[in-house]
């Protein structure tokens, strides 16, 4: 059997598979169960106790030298065939035949000009606890936002909702307890809504936080003024409307004189010449509380807008549902934005 055992050793180490088939050929030879091996093991029932020992052990070995083998012949196959030698990792890309999809563009854009005020990027996850998205927001416990009819539940008690806003993402920046906080949020938030041309049950939103010593409504009125200005052209108007929000006292929307039609009246506005873009409002003191941050020492403005809605009036697009379609008959009108 040692005989056997040393040919079978010295076949094998020479052995060269010229292709995959022949590899496995050879796996089926030695290891399968009519193979070499198992005839040796069967041998091995006849071998006298005071060898077994020994023998069991170079069998053993055997064994584990005949799968190296196949494994070190399979990288071969694997370098010269299927990972393709011809493969240039440094080659430069070619260029890109894609476009950056429209509310990318949008949100790139907003950002921008709030960046140039000295605002950074802040994120948060979207799968977040009733704390963050509510609690934290000062919304009393019945509040109808909390309601399934709105919420996209993960788990109910702990609750673990979709996130339906993102001013979740304030809660997060201002539990990090570093002041003061300048920062806008970009992402995905969203509600259990029918979808139709107007509304989705996923869609974007862009927050905005400022929290320092002194800031007042002025601040953030001057802010949201110089983005409009940036961002729909100079002479575009805007107003005010007192609104509520439970996490800002003052509270306010703000429209801006339609882009459509300058103001005069068109479908797009309702005929009344303004379109809503946002809510906002001062940080009601309750919130920077929950986030152990003294009210008496800070003061801050929040506001959130949705990016389908500015990028709507932007590119005049009058279906919400086009933005997740992915028809790249729309896709393609953005490839130059
Ligand atoms: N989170 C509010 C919404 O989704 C918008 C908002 C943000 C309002 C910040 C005020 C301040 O409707």
């Amino acid at each position: 059997m040692i005989d056997k055992i040393e040919k079978i050793l010295a076949d094998i180490k020479t052995f060269q598979a010229e292709n995959k088939e022949a590899l496995e050929q050879f796996r089926i030879d030695y290891l399968s169960k009519k193979g070499v091996m198992t005839g040796l093991f069967s041998d091995f029932k006849q071998v006298p106790p005071e060898l077994r020992k020994e023998m069991g052990m170079l069998l053993n070995d055997l064994k584990n030298t005949i799968q190296e083998v196949i494994e070190e012949q399979q990288k071969k196959f694997l370098t010269t065939t299927e990972s393709k030698k011809d493969l240039d990792l440094s080659l430069p890309v070619h260029a890109m035949n894609g476009s950056r999809h429209p509310l990318s563009i949008v949100r790139n854009e907003i950002n921008d000009i709030f960046k140039r005020l000295g605002f950074v990027v802040a994120e948060g996850p979207e799968i977040e606890d009733d704390f963050h998205v509510f609690s934290a927001l000062n919304f009393p416990p019945d509040h109808p936002a909390r309601d399934m009819q709105d919420t996209f539940f993960v788990t109910k008690s702990p609750d673990v909702v979709l996130r339906t806003h993102t001013s979740s993402v304030q809660v997060r920046v201002m539990e990090q307890g570093k002041l003061p906080i300048r920062i806008i949020a970009p992402g995905r938030v969203f509600r259990n809504e029918a979808i139709s041309a107007r509304a989705h049950c996923i869609f974007h939103q862009i927050e905005g936080l400022y929290i320092d010593k002194n800031v007042s409504f002025a601040d953030l009125k001057q802010t949201l003024y110089h983005f409009v200005q940036e961002y729909f052209g100079e002479g575009t108007k805007v107003r005010f409307r007192p609104s509520y929000f439970p996490f800002t006292e003052t509270s306010a929307e703000m429209d801006i004189s339609c882009n459509i039609c300058g103001g005069e009246g068109c479908n797009i506005c309702k005929h009344t010449g303004w379109v809503e873009i946002l809510g906002c409002g001062i940080c009601d003191p309750n919130i920077l509380k929950a986030c152990n941050i003294d009210p008496e020492e800070y003061t801050g403005f929040a506001f959130g807008m949705g990016i389908e809605r500015i990028a709507m009036l932007k590119y005049q697009i009058n279906d919400l549902r086009m933005f997740f379609e992915n028809d790249l008959r729309f896709l393609k009108q953005f490839e130059n934005a």
